[in-house]
């Protein structure tokens, strides 16, 4: 969650527009062209419901859905919650000009925070949206502890549409996470430019690699930085960090998963599966689960 100050919100954006990173391409031309069969799923039998959108980021993709909810005159309120207060207030003021009639609540905050005030708020039906694969940045035991962390916030018949990258051409997974352009790479080191602004240290990002990499066993694609020299960080002036050569910080988890995995996450958290939507290379998934 550290990654997303202002400059590492914009350059997650730049990240989404850039070629190599296929997973927003793919779960965009999900939420395009499946809209009607997802927003069925989720309106169920017609009862009104809160969506809930866990790290909400610009809500691209979540607009396909909001404006056919809205077509449909579905009686719904959007919840998206964000740690970064930036997102929340870009989406409480853009929303409701993009999308007349929207009844719009951004909490600002963390994940399980907000969720709970999101209960306190309201005791509708609720389906939770977590897409982007943001599962993906935990270690797998983490990501199902999660699911069941979530689990425990619903009630048996509420919902999670959730959002998975899964196993493909190795090839294709280290290329998303090491772009041409070096989008990745600065976002990783805004997170020491955001040590050195908001701790007061003095880290040398030019004495920092970018280093991803991506195990087609695991599934678990990971990026590093490595120092380049030997160097000792200050942080405010009171702890010095030494760095050898050659020595590494883990930055960022991004797990890859089968459907298999997926489906058996689900059922260790207490939600059934009821449906998959995919794009047409079969790259990502969304997946609605039901809380049993
Ligand atoms: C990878 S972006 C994904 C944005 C969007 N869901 C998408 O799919 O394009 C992750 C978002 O989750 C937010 N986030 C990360 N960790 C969080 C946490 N623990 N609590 C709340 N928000 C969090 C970030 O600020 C960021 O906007």
């Amino acid at each position: 969650m550290y990654f997303y100050d202002a400059n590492g919100d914009k350059l997650f954006q730049d990240l989404m527009n850039c070629e190599e990173y296929y997973p927003t391409n793919c779960e965009l031309e999900i939420f395009s062209e499946k809209t009607a069969d997802i927003c069925n799923a989720i309106i169920g039998s017609g009862d009104p419901f809160d969506l809930i959108e866990l790290g909400a980021g610009d809500a691209t993709k979540s607009t396909y859905l909001l404006k056919y909810l809205l077509e449909q005159k579905a009686d719904f309120n959007y919840l998206p919650i964000d740690i970064s207060s930036n997102v929340i207030s870009y989406l409480n003021i853009t929303l409701p000009v993009t999308l007349p009639g929207l009844n719009i609540t951004g909490l600002n905050g963390e994940y399980f925070d907000m969720l709970k005030k999101a209960s306190s708020i309201s005791g509708r039906r609720k389906v939770i949206m977590f897409l982007g694969s943001n599962i993906g940045n935990m270690p797998v035991d983490a990501a199902e502890q999660f699911c069941m962390d979530v689990r425990n916030h619903l009630s048996p018949g509420d919902m999670l549409l959730i959002g998975v990258d899964l196993k493909k051409n190795p090839k294709t997974v280290l290329a998303a996470y090491n772009d041409k352009e070096g989008i990745t790479k600065r976002f990783n080191l805004n997170l020491l430019e955001r040590i050195n602004r908001e701790l007061n240290a003095n880290f040398d990002v030019n004495q920092f690699e970018h280093y991803p990499t991506y195990d087609p066993e695991t599934g678990a694609c990971k990026s590093y930085l490595i120092s380049k020299a030997d160097q000792d960080v200050r942080i405010n002036g009171m702890e010095t960090i030494h760095f050898v050569k050659d020595e590494y910080i883990f930055m960022e988890i991004s797990q890859k998963f089968t459907v298999q995995q997926i489906d058996q996450m689900a059922i260790k958290a207490s939600f059934k599966p009821i449906a998959h939507f995919f794009d047409s290379k079969h790259w990502f998934t969304d997946a609605i689960w039901v809380a049993q």
